[in-house]
């Protein structure tokens, strides 16, 4: 059972609630977010739903939802959500193309993979300055010069940035340049992370955890939602299967299935999930045949010298297919390609 507490409860209304649910035996966990407090609930529900609590001053709503993960879940709220980056919406009945460099690498390469990103059709530019690198003496990102060369781009372009964010300590550094924090596949439930990207008030895409099963990845979104955040956008990016034909294996069939149980946008990542580029648009097509709200792309001017994953990024002549995927395939599907207006 979760508490969701309104915006103008007191201390004390809080107070009041974890005495008497204490008194009946259970526990509350008082997590206090941006704009809101949540105070969960373990013990005896029969029991909390004779307290009135609903009644209780300060308090907005009690929601008794079956599923382990409350706040991102359907039964809380049953519309599909849609999160705006900037001016630009991802949810049902659009399709987002977020696309640039896996890597910012240099002033001159993020602006190209930029403008290769706005020929095709993407409204949002996506560029990692920290870099979760498997090997400690591969290239880690430029750090905050990567999040300038980042904002210098965007005000070329008017491209709102997404990056990803890998420790909780830089978390407010790389808020105060992003438009949307994304956090990776490695640390999908690095629950510091999860919970200081909840309390800094910027969308967030939350990617699938390699080896994390549907029920994983979306109890490390309710971290993110328990701060009071809930512009949250899944990524389906591939998970660690027995074949080794591709970098990851796809799971196409997480679209729907996690869209059915929560009301989160859910995009797509055919770079990173077949790691090849011959699989991109395949896996493109297939992402917005199943119903994937958006998906994000890496693009890059010279994929021979990038310095991270160049083998799966688009090239300049991949792009007018991808356009005309993402400009012909969402109408068949009831959508439209989001625009910034
Ligand atoms: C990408 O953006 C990641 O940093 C990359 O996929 C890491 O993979 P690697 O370090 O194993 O090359
Ligand atoms: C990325 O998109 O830059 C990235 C590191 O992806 P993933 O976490 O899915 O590997």
């Amino acid at each position: 059972m979760v508490i969701v507490m309104a915006p103008e409860a007191t201390q004390q209304d809080i107070e009041a609630i974890v005495g008497l649910v204490s008194r009946a035996g259970g526990d509350a966990f008082v997590s206090r977010g941006v704009n809101r407090t949540i105070i969960g609930l373990v013990g005896d529900i029969a029991r909390f739903m004779n307290l009135n609590l609903g009644g209780m001053s300060g308090v907005a709503e009690v929601m008794r939802v079956s599923t382990p993960y409350k706040l991102v879940s359907r039964d809380h709220h049953p519309e599909r959500s849609t999160v705006r980056v900037g001016n630009v919406p991802i949810g049902p009945g659009t399709i987002t193309l977020i696309a640039g460099p896996c890597a910012v690498e240099t002033p001159d390469q993020t602006l190209a993979a930029a403008r290769m990103a706005q020929a095709a059709g993407a409204t949002l530019l996506r560029g990692g300055a920290y870099k979760p690198r498997t090997s400690p003496y591969a290239f880690q990102g430029l750090g905050e010069a990567g999040l300038r060369i980042l904002a210098d781009v965007r005000a070329e372009t008017g491209l709102p940035i997404v990056t990803e964010v890998v420790d909780a300590h830089d978390v407010e550094l790389v808020a105060s340049y992003a438009d949307m924090l994304q956090v990776g596949t490695r640390n999908a439930q690095n629950f510091g992370l999860l919970q200081a990207v909840g309390s800094v008030g910027k969308p967030v895409m939350l990617k699938r955890g390699m080896s994390a099963t549907i029920e994983e990845w979306l109890m490390a979104a309710e971290y993110i939602a328990q701060r009071g955040n809930l512009e949250i956008v899944l990524c389906e990016r591939g998970i660690r299967t027995f074949e080794t034909a591709t970098r990851n294996t796809l799971d196409i069939s997480a679209v729907p299935v996690v869209q059915r149980l929560a009301h989160l946008p859910v995009i797509v990542d055919p770079s990173h999930s077949g790691g090849r580029r011959d699989l991109v648009l395949p896996l493109t097509r297939a992402a917005i045949a199943v119903g994937a709200d958006g998906v994000i792309i890496d693009v890059h001017p010279t994929p021979e010298q990038a310095l991270c994953d160049g083998p799966q990024a688009l090239v300049d002549g991949d792009l007018d297919e991808l356009g005309r995927i993402v400009r012909e395939l969402p109408p068949l599907m009831g959508r439209t390609l989001a625009t910034g207006l």
